[in-house]
C-alpha cells in the first residue's frame, strides 16, 4: 500500500519540511516503511508498481497530507457539556457541573452513547490519537476504550481515581482508597489484554484526577503500579492558583515536586496545564522525561493565565498539546494550536498600556504556527514516548488528509510556509477529507 501526496512534517521544534509528491509506503503492520522523493532514482517505477496493482491512493491537487493530530489531554465525559459554564471559577464548575456530569458514567448505555459520538468526531477534526481521561466508572471507561479500539483510533485511556473523603462529592467518588487502587490495577490489565488484537495501539493510564482528589496512600500505590507495570500517567499540575496553593498548603512543596516524589513523573507521564510551575519544578519535568499538556484554551478560563511555552522549552521540557474538552470548548486541535500562537502574543505584549511596551509582558515568549504545529504532531509522540506524529520511515502512517477546496487560497502561494498556515489558520472538519490511522482508513468527509 502507498499514498502519493504532498506533505507537511516537523521533527524538530520550530522547523517544517515540505515534500513535493512524495510517495509514502506503508507496510502491512500500518507503518511507514519508507518514502521516495519525486527526483529520486526508483520513485517513477514504484508509482508506475502500485498504481498497477491499486495499491495507490493518490491525492488530488488541492490536497495536502499532515501527521494525524495527538490530543495530550480530554475529558471524554465532558463531550456533552462543551462551552457550559465556563464563566464560573474551577472549583465551582467541577461541583456544580461537572461531577454530576461524571457521575451519569454509571450507565454504560450513555456512555457509550457519548464516547462513540465523540470518538467520531475527533477523527473527523484529524485527531488520530487521545489520552483520555475517563471517569471513576469501570465499566464506562472500558467501553471508552473499546470504542478507540473498533473506531481505529489510538486511545490511552484512564479510569480515574477520586479517593479522597472530603475532595470529592459523595455521589462521585471511588468507594474507597483500597478499590480505587485494586481498580486502577485490574483495568492496566483488562486494558492491555483487549490491546492485543489493536493494531493501532491501546494503552491503559493511571489517572489520579489531580492531587486534591486523592489521598496520599493512594498517590503512592499508584506511582508503585506505574513503576510495576510501565505504565502511561495522567495528571492536573498547576493549573491555576487554587489549586496551587491548596496543594502548597496540604504538602509543604509544590504540586509538581509532590506527585513526583509519589512516583508518578516518568517518560510517560503527561501533567496537563502546568501554568504556575517554577523554574525548579521545570527541572523535576526535565529529569524525568515527564510532558506538559499545554491546554490554551481551557487555560482562558480556568487557569487565568498563559503557559511560557518558550520558557520551558528554554528549559528543555517536554510540551504537548491538549483540547482539555470541555474546559476548552472544541474537539480541534486546528483551534488550539491558533490559541496556543495567540496566548503567548498577549503573554508578550501584555496589557498595561501605561507601562512601556518593554515593561508590559514577558519579552519573548511568542511563539508561532511552526511551533504549534510541532506541539500538536512531534511534541504529542515525545510525550507518549510512541513512534507517531511524523510523517517519516518508522512512524506509525498516522495521516490526515487535508483540502484547500472548501477555503480557496486561490493559488497564490508558492512559498510552502505559507501554505501551512493557511492550512492551519482555515481548516475546520469541512476540509478534512480523509484520515488514516496506523494505515487504516478511519475517516472519510461525509460517510
Ligand atoms: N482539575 C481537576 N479536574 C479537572 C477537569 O475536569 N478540568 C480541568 N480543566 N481541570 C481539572
Ligand atoms: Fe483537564
Amino acid at each position: 500500500q502507498a499514498i502519493k501526496g504532498s506533505f507537511f512534517t516537523s521533527p524538530v521544534y520550530g522547523e517544517v519540511n515540505f515534500h513535493d509528491n512524495a510517495l509514502i509506503e506503508v507496510d502491512r503492520h500500518g507503518v511507514i516503511s519508507d518514502i521516495l522523493f519525486k527526483d529520486q532514482s526508483g520513485y517513477q517505477e514504484a508509482l508506475a508498481h502500485y498504481r498497477h496493482q491499486e495499491q495507490l491512493v493518490e491525492l488530488s491537487p488541492d490536497q495536502y497530507l499532515l501527521p494525524g493530530f495527538i490530543d495530550t489531554h480530554i475529558h471524554a465525559p465532558q463531550w456533552p457539556q462543551l462551552g457550559v459554564a465556563l464563566d464560573r471559577p474551577l472549583n465551582e464548575w467541577l461541583e456544580q457541573h461537572t461531577f454530576p456530569l461524571e457521575a451519569k458514567y454509571a450507565n454504560l448505555e450513555f456512555a457509550h452513547t457519548v464516547y462513540t459520538d465523540l470518538v467520531e468526531q475527533l477523527l473527523a477534526h484529524g485527531t488520530t490519537t487521545a489520552l483520555y481521561f475517563a471517569t471513576i466508572h469501570m465499566e464506562a471507561s472500558l467501553e471508552l476504550a473499546k470504542i478507540c479500539a473498533e473506531k481505529g483510533q489510538r486511545g490511552l485511556v484512564g479510569k480515574v481515581v477520586m479517593d479522597h473523603p472530603t475532595g470529592n462529592p459523595d455521589y462521585y467518588r471511588d468507594e474507597s482508597t483500597e478499590k480505587a487502587i485494586a481498580d486502577t490495577e485490574d483495568f492496566i490489565k483488562k486494558v492491555r489484554q483487549m490491546a492485543e488484537t489493536v493494531p493501532q495501539g491501546l494503552y491503559p493510564v493511571i489517572t489520579p484526577r489531580f492531587a486534591p482528589s486523592c489521598t496520599d496512600q493512594a498517590l503512592a500505590a499508584l506511582g508503585q503500579l506505574a513503576t510495576k507495570y510501565q505504565c502511561h500517567v495522567q495528571s492536573h499540575c498547576s493549573e491555576g492558583q487554587w489549586e496551587h496553593d491548596v496543594t502548597a498548603e496540604r504538602f509543604g512543596k509544590t504540586d509538581t515536586q509532590a506527585l513526583a516524589d509519589f512516583g508518578l513523573f516518568g517518560p510517560k507521564s503527561v501533567m496537563a496545564h502546568c501554568n504556575f510551575i517554577s523554574d525548579e519544578d521545570a527541572k523535576i519535568f526535565r529529569k524525568h522525561q515527564t510532558a506538559v499538556a499545554h491546554c490554551p484554551i481551557s487555560n482562558v478560563y480556568f487557569a487565568n493565565s498563559v503557559l511560557p511555552v518558550r520558557h520551558l522549552k528554554d528549559l528543555g521540557v517536554e510540551i504537548a498539546l491538549g483540547t482539555d474538552i470541555s474546559a476548552g470548548y472544541t474537539p480541534s486541535l486546528y483551534e488550539n494550536m491558533r490559541q496556543a500562537v495567540m496566548s503567548s502574543r498577549q503573554l508578550e505584549e501584555g496589557v498595561d498600556t501605561s507601562l512601556p511596551a518593554s515593561k508590559r509582558g514577558v519579552v519573548h515568549s511568542r511563539i508561532g504556527m511552526n511551533e504549534a504545529f510541532y506541539l500538536a504532531t512531534t511534541g504529542g509522540g515525545e510525550a507518549l514516548d510512541l513512534a507517531i506524529g511524523q510523517i517519516a520511515p518508522g512512524y506509525a502512517c498516522d495521516l490526515q488528509v487535508v483540502s484547500t477546496s472548501h477555503n480557496k487560497d486561490f493559488a497564490v502561494f508558492s512559498d510552502e510556509e505559507h501554505i501551512l498556515h493557511r492550512l492551519l489558520y482555515s481548516t475546520n472538519s469541512d476540509n478534512i477529507e480523509a484520515v488514516y490511522c496506523q494505515g487504516r482508513l478511519v475517516h472519510t468527509k461525509n460517510n
